[in-house]
């Protein structure tokens, strides 16, 4: 399925290569983790990963969800270098390595799509708060066979980096808009997202967790645009519009972290092997 371009870290020597690709592990897992409660700091993800030790009184769930995280990462890497196309057993074995919570529940199964309706809430131009119920379980299954569509059809070596922000906010943006699982869908979006952007030689995009009003206000006001996201039947329903862009930008300037660290790595190379 991959377009075979060379990785954004393919010119590295071996070991600045590892230290990047460590770095860029404990960033992806830290923020993400922590968009959705995670207490752990960027430090202390880092020291759990590394040493395999654990923090004085922070939650067992917390250092299992960084681990999770962290394989579920290698399972992303490990998805780029097969040859075949995305399938639904591939999205269900993500949700099983990252969702580390095993609760023994039928409502809320880890591996295949929710069985219950799931809400949000958020708060309108009025000053009031309101229900959104997410597209009903029975409809996740043909909008995931064509969620897995789009993303395999974005692998290609045409990708820049352009093309490859707007394929990552269009994948991130429709997956939590469907919310096919009962929990985990950010972490999910934030990790399946980018296997288009890792395809086209780029460093992964980050969501900083300092930024979540923005973020999470963001996908919230796209989805104000569409009617009833409960009878969501066809992607195609989703709008290509202003909100649409708006995240499309912001998932542009989400770039920096990574790409600092890559400029890191690569002064590093470069003051090995001056040219
Ligand atoms: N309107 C919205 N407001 C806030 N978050 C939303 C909204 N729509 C989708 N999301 C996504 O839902 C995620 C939370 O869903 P959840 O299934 O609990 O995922 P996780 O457990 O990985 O955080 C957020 O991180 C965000 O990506
Ligand atoms: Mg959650």
């Amino acid at each position: 399925m991959t377009s075979r371009t060379a990785r954004f870290y393919d010119h590295l020597d071996a070991d600045i290569k590892a230290i990047l690709l460590t770095q860029i592990r404990n960033l992806w897992t830290h923020h993400s983790t922590s968009l959705e409660g995670n207490s752990l700091t960027l430090g202390e993800t880092d020291f759990i990963l590394q040493e395999g030790l654990t923090i004085q009184g922070k939650p067992l769930k917390d250092h299992n969800e960084v681990y999770g995280h962290a394989k579920a990462i290698e399972r992303i890497y490990g998805l780029l270098n097969t040859a075949k196309t995305i399938d639904k057993k591939d999205l269900f074995q993500l949700h099983e390595t990252a969702l580390t919570e095993r609760i023994m529940d039928i409502d809320q199964p880890v591996g295949p799509w929710k069985v219950q309706s799931n809400y949000t809430t958020y708060v309108d131009e009025n000053n009031k708060q309101v229900w959104r119920e997410y597209p009903a379980p029975r409809h996740i299954d043909a909008l995931m066979t064509q969620w897995l569509e789009r993303l395999n059809g974005y692998f290609t070596p045409t990708l820049d980096r352009q093309a490859a922000a707007e394929a990552y906010a269009d994948l991130h943006l429709s997956f939590v808009t469907i919310h096919p699982f009962f929990d985990g869908n950010g972490r999910l979006a934030r990790l399946l997202a980018n296997l288009p952007v890792l395809d086209a030689g780029l460093p992964p995009i980050v969501v900083p967790q300092e930024d979540r009003y923005r973020y999470k206000r963001c996908l919230s006001d796209y989805q104000n645009t569409v009617d009833d996201l409960s009878d969501l039947s066809d992607l195609s329903q989703l709008p290509d519009n202003q909100q649409k862009q708006q995240f499309v930008n912001l998932c542009q300037s989400y770039w920096a972290q990574t790409i600092e660290l890559l400029d890191q790595a690569n002064a590093m190379q470069q003051k090995r092997h001056p040219s």
